[in-house]
């Protein structure tokens, strides 16, 4: 790996510390792996084999302490977590897809909260972690269909089972925070903080999955075939997935420092006015790489599409200092230069994404740059 500059970064926090992430070879997983690795942690990662072909993980290859198994085989994830003795652990682990989780609705339940409940399991057996921050998703919101953001403290609810499962992970979560993980318990029968991180639908460089707009322009479009855009007009957020990345280490960074007032949820999404449809958002892939083929499909109606879901985030500003810093249009452009390179010149530019994305925060004056 090339420059360890971002060391400082996080306070340092991360130099050093023995991390554990399950879903290290997912989406999300590979670049949180990344940024560890480049902050001087030692990671061990957890999970199944790369959910694609091709896929971020083996293009990386990073080089960290890898278990590929099951986060369902509860005693291979205590052993394993108990032999590397964590100080900290990522849980990203799980069937991450809504509509297969209508086609594999037992599978989806059972890796998203028995396999939550099993990653606590192992850590209340590895006495020396000290912080879990667990990945749900903006999903975990019982959707009113209204205009404003859900907040940490909305009901939750879930109509499809990926949703449910998520929202049933939260439930698990805080059972386990009042119960093993207990505050007032803290620092006499026991050492872990315990929180939840929030965030919606990300981009970036490296993600193959299936039913997510971009990965799916680019995989036709590299097909040779020309995609029809059905919703033009619908809008969504989009964020880098750097962006939530650098609120769960930031997250992470406040629980190992022991403050207890952050083993809570908290929510990540970018700034509320990122919203762009989807016809602008095919128009600047094109402008970015004119490889992207694709034909709009435009609706009789342009009706408001119901069922959009937004956070607000005043939290993650206000309690922890966090903000976004890439608007839409940047993580765009970051996203399909990141596959332009991979596809026409084999070259992987995750590297260059992160320093970029850390440069630019530095400017921004994110608290997460600054050192001691
Ligand atoms: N990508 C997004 O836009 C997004 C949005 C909100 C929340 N999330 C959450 O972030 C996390 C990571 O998502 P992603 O997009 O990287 O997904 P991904 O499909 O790319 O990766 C999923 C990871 O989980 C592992 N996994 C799946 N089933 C497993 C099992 N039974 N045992 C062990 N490991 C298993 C896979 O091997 C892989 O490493 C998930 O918890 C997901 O729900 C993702």
């Amino acid at each position: 790996m090339e420059s360890l500059v971002e060391k400082r970064l996080f306070k340092g926090i991360y130099q050093g510390k023995k991390v554990f992430v399950t879903g290290h070879t997912g989406f999300k997983g590979t670049w949180l792996c990344l940024w560890l690795k480049s902050l001087g942690a030692e990671v061990m990662g957890y999970s199944l084999n790369p959910p694609t072909t091709p896929n971020h993980y083996e293009a990386l290859d990073l080089g960290i302490h890898s278990t590929i198994d099951d986060v369902r085989n509860r005693q291979k994830l205590k052993k394993v977590m108990g032999e590397f003795r964590p100080d900290i652990v990522f849980h990203m682990a799980a069937q991450p897809l809504v509509r297969l989780s209508y086609q594999e609705p037992v599978e989806t339940m059972e890796i998203n909260i028995i396999g939550t409940l099993n990653v606590y399991e192992a850590v209340k057996n590895t006495s020396s972690v000290k912080a879990i921050v667990s990945i749900t998703t903006d999903k975990v919101y019982e959707n009113k269909e209204w205009v404003w953001g859900y907040r940490e403290e909305d009901v939750l609810g879930g109509k499809d089972p990926y949703s449910a499962s998520k929202a049933a992970m939260e439930v698990v979560t805080s059972s386990y925070r009042h119960s093993f993980f207990n505050l007032k318990e803290y620092g006499k029968s026991h050492e872990t903080l315990l929180s939840t991180v929030r965030a919606g639908n990300v981009i970036g460089g490296g993600d193959w999955a299936q039913d997510r707009l971009i990965p799916d322009i680019v995989k036709a479009s590299v097909a040779g075939e020309t995609v029809s855009i059905r919703s033009p007009y619908s809008t969504r957020p989009w964020q880098h997935v750097l962006e939530p990345l650098s609120g769960y280490l930031l997250l992470g960074q406040k629980l190992l420092e022991r403050e207890i007032g952050f083993a809570d949820s908290m929510n990540f999404g970018p700034a509320p006015d990122e919203d762009i449809s989807v016809e602008k958002v095919v128009n600047i892939l094109k402008k970015y790489w004119n490889r992207i083929s694709y034909k709009i499909e435009r609706p009789k109606d342009i009706l408001h599409e119901a069922g959009l879901l937004k956070l607000d985030c005043t939290k993650a500003r206000v309690q922890l200092n966090w903000n976004p810093v890439w608007n839409a249009e940047k993580a765009l452009s970051e996203t399909i230069e990141w596959y332009k390179s991979f596809y026409e010149n084999n070259k992987i530019e995750s590297f260059n994404n992160l320093n970029d994305f850390i440069n630019d925060s530095s400017k921004q004056g994110e608290i997460w740059t600054i050192g001691e």
